[in-house]
């Protein structure tokens, strides 16, 4: 079976990306390869994050792996929160505060348009790809659903009169900017028969 680093210690991404990617790809945690230190994402945009947390895990190991990064691009925000999307309200992960904080940058707003995009990283044998996906939508109004992650209780894609984090995992990887980007990735993969 094909192994493969995926450059996250996010639980939640790991298993919906393994569910995308299926039983023919075994995903490597960064803790089974020992990197157990944060890898830095200092670059101004997700490309480039994508692509710096890659580089770093293969100069690490040697071994194919991907790294993924995702913004959440609120259109009245001007983009943001953007490639800032994991710290826009404090330096942690603290996804409640976030929450609170696009809500009131975005209160008496009548355009609550936005999108996330996902740009992932591959390194295959040494050289590197890059895959995208996105997904429209808009912020509502207040949290609804305990689903997901971060941004999800506030999300709503076109589409749908549910957010994110009212749906459950394969419902959300069937329109979600990280399944779009993932399902390229797989789709790739299974191309080159890797
Ligand atoms: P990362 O680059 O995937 O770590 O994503 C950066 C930040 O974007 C995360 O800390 C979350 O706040 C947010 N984010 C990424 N993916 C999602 C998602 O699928 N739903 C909601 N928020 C997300």
């Amino acid at each position: 079976m094909k192994e493969i680093i995926f450059a996250t210690n996010n639980a939640h991404k790991l298993s919906e990306v393994q569910v995308i990617l299926g039983e023919g790809v075994r995903l490597v945690t960064l803790r089974e390869c020992g990197i157990t230190e944060d890898i830095p994402e200092n670059e101004p945009t997700l490309e480039g994050n994508a692509l710096a947390k890659a580089r770093y895990v293969h100069g690490r190991t040697g071994r194919d792996c991907f790294a993924d990064d995702t913004g959440l691009e609120v259109d009245a925000l001007g983009g943001a929160p953007g490639v800032h999307s994991a710290r826009y309200a404090t330096d942690g992960h603290d996804f409640a505060a976030n929450n609170r904080l696009l809500l009131r940058n975005l209160e008496g707003c009548a355009d609550r348009s936005a999108h996330f995009r996902t740009v992932v990283a591959l390194i295959l044998d040494g050289r590197e790809y890059l895959f995208e996906g996105r997904v429209d939508g808009r912020i509502v109004e207040s949290e609804s659903g305990d689903g997901g992650f971060g941004y999800d209780p506030l999300f709503m894609p076109d589409g749908f009169d549910r957010t994110f984090a009212q749906m459950d995992g394969d419902e959300k990887n069937s329109v979600s900017h990280r399944g779009r980007a993932v399902r390229k990735l797989a789709g790739f993969l299974s191309e080159t028969g890797k």
